[in-house]
């Protein structure tokens, strides 16, 4: 079974609390790869509905009061829900890099949203083709054995699909609630 170092088992053992596990329990037991991935996508995927729903959905759709944009300072707008989730990893990327993370897609908006790795390419398509399901793997890059999972992201909203079928730069025009629109991938190096 994969274990991890102490320093990730404090960390992830708040993401626990968060979530409802116990953390006494989980440190004393140490954690599997997979059980980590999962808890931190867990509190991840929730900011994130709640932010499209309760804030991008309600005030940018339904209210229509203010709108939610890529160029959010020059428009005196909202954030993307994408902005929103990679400030959020950028930040946690300055603090730690005993795991990182990201949102891709095999049809971005964004070309450097694109896979870039193969498992990224396979999780992708996997859980793309497999709705529900989530895709783990292990890869090697620069010499580092990660364990990298990939999370489906779904299209939760109207503000969603709508947005990202009007966007000129989207490749793809056709998604629909509840449709996968890409991934959350998480990656944790193994050997630390
Ligand atoms: C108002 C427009 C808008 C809304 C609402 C929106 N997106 Fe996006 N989304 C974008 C833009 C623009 C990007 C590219 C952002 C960047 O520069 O990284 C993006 C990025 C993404 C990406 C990364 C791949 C890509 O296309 O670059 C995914 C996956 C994604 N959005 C899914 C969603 C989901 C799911 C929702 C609802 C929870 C959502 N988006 C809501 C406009 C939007």
């Amino acid at each position: 079974m994969t274990r991890f170092s102490t320093k990730i088992k404090a960390t992830l053992a708040a993401a626990a609390v968060a979530t409802g596990v116990s953390a006494p329990q989980a440190m004393a037991e140490g954690m599997e790869f997979q059980t980590v991935t999962d808890l931190l996508h867990l509190v991840m995927s929730s900011d994130r509905t709640v932010y499209t729903r309760m804030i991008v959905n309600r005030l940018a759709v339904q209210e229509g009061v203010i709108k939610a944009s890529e160029h959010f300072v020059d428009d005196k707008a909202l954030v993307l829900p994408a902005q929103m989730f990679r400030f959020g990893s950028e930040l946690v990327a300055e603090s730690t890099d005993e795991f990182s993370y990201s949102l891709l897609s095999l049809w971005p908006i964004n070309k450097q949203n694109a896979p870039t790795t193969d498992l990224e390419k396979e999780g992708l398509e996997y859980i793309a083709d497999n709705p529900g399901e989530n895709f783990y793997g292990e890869e090697e890059l620069g010499g580092v054995t990660y364990f990298t999972a990939v999370y489906p992201d779904v299209a939760v909203a109207e503000a969603c699909y709508a947005c990202h079928n009007d966007h000129k730069d989207s490749p793809r025009t056709d998604f629909q609630a509840g449709d996968v629109m890409g991934g959350v991938v998480i990656r944790i190096p193994m050997d630390s």
